[in-house]
């Protein structure tokens, strides 16, 4: 049996002193402004790996394209990825489609307020259950996530490890009995929010601006290089790929991931396992792409960190004089605009062939 994990609790006036600083110094935010469930749902989703300013164009574009969950539930996948681009952790979009399409079916396409019944959803756990309760529907539930974890181990100098995953139940536990009944949802993005921008991570926290100041057990310490606590964590499984990068005209060679690992389904320049050198990667080329003999034009390295794996790429740029029918051979407008890409592989983006118009990235 793991031990039980036990969280001070919380002090009763918390949620004035935080609600009070919330009004004066909440972000405007676009799914702050009309909380739907629908649209706490999908800030939710995205911002659980991503950070806020980087989910903003990507939460709008989603609402844009697919406004509601009959659209998400019918949104062809290659749609679904492109407005995922880049946003990584794929599975999450994936889940999203098959929520939207249980709620149709199962709920009536109204959305639960129970976060038990939420939780049955695909994708939904405990976090963003408590937040579609909360921010959407009102209900006293708890929300923890880092954010919160980390402002209210330091107000407390709770020093247990905060990775352990039942500390999030007891912190909600604790939480629950001071929630604020008439502004359950403002209480919830008020804890997030002050660890966004007050007590935030990998830094000294403001505590000066802290409207918890006087009730903080690490106010104006060095504890919070200490609190919260975390085990050092694995280093990562570092993993070498040569990358062909295989152009003919205005085109370029792509392939669909697996089904299932990292990245799936998604599209990849064609790759291999190991780092090989300019010759092996032609002669690879030779075999793979029916015969292709080109040698090399362009070498680029580069490296792309996931969660718990570390890919050291080597590009090779080929010009081929042919299109081998084993590759999708994209446009870079069709790049540009349906094939999802995931942005391990956006260093190379600058070997393609130039798109006539091409938009920003994000
Ligand atoms: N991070 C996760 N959820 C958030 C929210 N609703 N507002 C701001 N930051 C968040
Ligand atoms: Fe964080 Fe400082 Fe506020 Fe305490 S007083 S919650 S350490 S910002």
């Amino acid at each position: 049996m793991p031990r039980p994990v036990d969280f001070p609790e919380l002090p009763p006036e918390l949620p004035k002193l935080l609600l009070q600083w919330y009004d004066r110094h909440a972000r405007i935010l676009p799914w702050r402004e009309h909380p739907t469930p629908y649209r706490v749902w999908i800030s939710e989703i995205m911002l659980q790996q991503t950070r806020v300013e980087t989910v903003k164009p990507y939460f709008n574009r989603f609402l844009a394209v697919l406004p509601d969950l009959r659209a998400l539930a019918e949104a062809p996948e290659e749609q679904l990825l492109k407005l995922w681009e880049g946003l990584g952790y794929y599975s999450r979009v994936r889940n999203l489609q098959r929520a939207a399409q249980c709620i149709l079916t199962a709920f009536n396409g109204d959305f639960p307020a129970d976060p038990d019944r939420l939780r049955q959803l695909p994708g939904i756990g405990e976090y963003t259950a408590g937040a579609i309760a909360s921010i959407s529907f009102g209900l006293p539930e708890p929300a923890v996530d880092g954010n919160v974890l980390r402002v209210l181990a330091r107000l407390t100098g709770w020093r247990g490890d905060t990775t352990r995953p039942a500390v999030k139940t007891a912190v909600a536990t604790a939480l629950r009995d001071i929630y604020p009944r008439d502004r359950a949802g403002d209480f919830t993005q008020s804890l997030m929010e002050l660890g966004a921008l007050i007590c935030v991570p990998g830094g000294p926290p403001q505590c000066e601006r802290c409207p918890l100041c006087r009730l903080c057990r690490c106010a104006r310490s060095d504890a919070w290089r200490e609190i919260p606590a975390r085990p050092p964590r694995r280093p990562r499984a570092v993993e070498e790929l040569t990358v062909l990068l295989l152009r003919c005209g205005d085109r370029v060679a792509l392939r669909r991931r697996p089904a299932t690992g990292l990245l799936a389904g998604l599209w990849e320049f064609p790759t291999l396992p190991g780092r090989l050198s300019a010759e092996e990667a032609a002669a690879a080329l030779a075999r793979l792409g029916g015969g292709l003999n080109v040698s090399p034009v362009r070498e680029l390295t580069a490296r792309h960190v996931f969660t718990h794996r570390e890919w050291h790429m080597t590009g090779y740029c080929f010009d081929c004089p042919s299109m081998p029918a084993q590759f999708t051979w994209a446009t870079s407008a069709a790049l540009h605009g349906e094939f999802a890409l995931p942005s391990a592989f956006a260093a190379f983006r600058p070997l393609l062939p130039p798109s006539p118009d091409t938009p920003e990235s994000v």
